[in-house]
């Protein structure tokens, strides 16, 4: 009995399988889609694209650039859009990233989505502005024993117009260590005055392709393709208490922001946490102490959760939250912005609820 019914179990499986590996095989093969149109914004743009392929990447080869971080790989699920038609069936990948309200809002992943017929699309009229640019690395330096900062000068276009706290996408090449092209986004440390040159502060991934990419093989003097600007995470114009958090390259978007402060003579009372595990795993203490003497009313606080005896470190001790908790006692006229690692974000939007920072002004960037 139980011998019968493995064995039915079993040849279910296979042919479950193989008809798996024909769909595949039919849709790679057979499946020629030929030449489909994808309707952008009720018509007011209309691009031509071969069919069958996925659609963020057939909007990037025509030059419209939607947010992405995994390159396409279903793992970011930064580059939504809506598909008001033709679109098919959500697929088992895209299910994670999108809420139930965006489901009845036909919000889709775009990196999952194959255009298989005329597609008719909604996307903000803003990533109209953005675009590819040539660059050339000016300079490289490490700012801790895994942190570079990368300072790329822009050729072609020359100019770019951003907000600070945004970040732009990185097109690593084929190397030894990836046999296709992929992209990753990277917020801008430079300040938006600065519209000839970008600065990232990228962190080493252990095998990770583009960190591994900047860190081992790009070099002064090397071209480098981004697109941009992206992103919601950009100060807003108000006259709020600021509390910015940030642990390790999340320093990159509030260093920007600083400079932006800074260069507008912004007055708003603001208290800067940034948290690191030891000494060595700071960085940009001096520039952040002289930002001190010409920014009105900003504090800056540097904590160790794991201070080593050589550090011989004074300074505040401690996880960022319970660093947050002890100094700030009250947070209903401030906004917040966070970087940093999921874990530690949810943990700063926890005991900023508790200290009474209204949600609407807690802003992010997860990376
Ligand atoms: C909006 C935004 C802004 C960002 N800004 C910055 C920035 O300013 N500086 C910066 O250094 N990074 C930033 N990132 C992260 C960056 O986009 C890449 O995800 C990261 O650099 C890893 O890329 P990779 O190609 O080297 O690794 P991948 O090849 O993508 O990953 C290799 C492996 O490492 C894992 N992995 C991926 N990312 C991490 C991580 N952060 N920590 C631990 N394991 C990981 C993956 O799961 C995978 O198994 C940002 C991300 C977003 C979404
Ligand atoms: S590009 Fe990352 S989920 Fe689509």
């Amino acid at each position: 009995m139980v011998i019968t019914l493995l064995i039915s179990i079993g040849i279910i499986s296979l042919l479950s399988v193989f008809l798996a590996i024909l769909m595949v095989i039919a849709d790679a093969t057979i499946g020629n889609y030929g030449t489909v149109k994808i309707s952008i914004n009720d018509g007011s743009k209309v691009l031509e694209v071969d069919g069958g392929q996925p659609l963020l990447r057939a909007l990037n080869q025509e030059g419209v650039f939607i947010p992405s971080a995994c390159g396409g790989r279903g793992s970011c699920g930064l580059c939504k859009v809506k598909v008001v038609s033709g679109g098919g069936d959500y697929l088992p990948t895209e299910l994670p990233f999108i809420s139930d309200e965006e489901r009845k809002q036909l919000i889709r992943l775009s990196c999952q989505v194959k255009v298989k017929t005329d597609v008719a699309i909604v996307i903000p009229e803003e990533l109209f502005l953005v675009k590819e640019f040539t660059t050339v690395v000016e300079s490289i330096k490490d700012l801790t024993h895994d942190i570079k900062q990368v300072t790329l000068s822009l050729k072609d276009p020359t100019e770019i117009s951003t907000k600070a706290g945004q970040y732009i996408q990185f097109v690593v090449p084929e190397y030894e260590d990836s046999d296709e092209s992929v992209y990753r986004a990277y917020s801008m440390a430079s300040p938006p005055g600065d519209s000839k040159h970008v600065e990232l502060e990228i962190r080493l991934v252990p095998n990770g392709i583009c960190t591994t990419y900047v860190h081992k093989h790009l070099k002064e003097g090397d071209e480098v393709i981004i697109n941009g600007p992206y992103g919601e995470f950009y100060l807003r114009d108000t006259e709020r208490n600021i509390i910015f958090i940030a642990g390790g390259s999340g320093m990159a978007p509030i260093k920007s922001m600083l400079l932006d402060m800074e260069k507008k003579g912004s007055t708003r009372k603001t208290t800067y946490f940034f948290g690191a595990r030891s000494k060595r795993d700071l960085f940009l203490l001096d520039e952040m102490k002289a930002l001190e003497k010409t920014i009105p009313n900003f504090t800056f606080v540097p904590a160790l959760s794991e201070p080593q005896a050589e550090d011989k470190w004074e300074g505040e001790v401690g996880l960022i939250t319970d660093v947050v908790r002890r100094m700030v006692s009250e947070g209903s006229n401030s906004e917040a912005y966070l970087c940093g690692s999921p874990g530690m974000i949810d943990a700063c939007i926890k005991v900023l609820h508790e200290l009474e920072v209204p949600p609407e002004n807690v802003f992010y960037d997860k990376f």
